[in-house]
């Protein structure tokens, strides 16, 4: 794999049946850019049966289980995701982490599941306020981004998708400015070169946090800026279009 432009709309819980099959219909096409929709579990296998015939477009789940079958009441496992269909899984969302308890070592466990059925993880990652105001940014991303490396190797991360998404500026409006996000998507490529060599160049790195039809051209003319993860706006279909096209520009 090399690096590819994506846009990926995570609707969180939001959505319906209805504004699936409106979306699916209304979505641009644009040359050379992958987009990629996560709505919640239950329309997953009527999304990817949508998408099947269409170019340029897949499906990907908001979370998955750390386990693969058995006595886990309430979890959906990668085998599952497979089987319905879904190409690609986010994975280590901040809103996981933060409000239900996932570790760096459960994300890990998640990402290497993925990988283990041939599906793409979306990795995320990024600071918190705090975390920015203290200066520890790149630290804290490089070991987040580090403890999923140690686990699945290197040498298995060229199909991984990272999405750089700084805690503060996700569903606030207030998007990281493309000099904040350039720096951190820099230093990730980096670490990527340096755990194996040309693997920087491999992966893509999204950004993420209040990404919006006024701001997305200016993100993707940043030389490390593959693409974007979009909440709030991937539910505003026209606003959520616009943000593709900046992508194929
Ligand atoms: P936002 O969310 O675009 O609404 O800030 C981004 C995300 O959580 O992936």
């Amino acid at each position: 794999m090399s690096r590819r432009k994506i846009v990926a709309g995570n609707w969180k819980l939001n959505g319906s049946k209805d504004f699936l099959q409106h979306i699916v219909e209304t979505l641009v096409s644009v040359n050379d850019v992958d987009v990629v929709i996560a709505p919640p579990f239950p329309y997953l296998e009527k999304a990817s049966a949508l998408v099947a015939d269409l170019n340029g477009l897949s499906v990907s789940a908001q979370n998955v289980s750390s386990y693969s079958d058995g006595a886990f009441t309430g979890e959906v496992s990668v085998a599952m995701l497979k089987d319905i269909g879904a190409d690609s899984v986010i994975v280590g969302h901040s809103e996981r982490r933060e409000l239900f308890g996932e570790t760096d070592a459960i994300v890990a466990e998640k990402i290497s599941q993925v990988l283990k059925f041939g599906l793409t993880p979306i990795l995320c990652v990024g600071e918190t306020l705090e975390q920015r105001e203290q200066g520890s940014t790149i630290e804290v991303c490089s070991t987040q981004i580090k403890s999923v490396l140690d686990v699945v190797g290197a040498e298995n991360f060229d199909n991984v998708v990272i999405a750089y998404e700084p805690v503060w500026a996700i569903g606030t409006g207030k998007s990281a400015s493309s000099a904040e996000a350039q720096e951190v998507h820099a230093s990730i490529r980096k670490l990527l070169s340096e755990s194996l060599e040309g693997l920087g160049k491999k992966v893509s790195i999204l950004y993420g946090g209040s990404v919006k039809a006024a701001n997305a051209k200016e993100l993707f003319e940043q030389e490390d800026i593959d693409g974007a993860l979009v909440g709030g706006a991937s539910l505003k279909v026209e606003e959520f279009n616009e943000i593709i096209k900046a992508a194929g520009i």
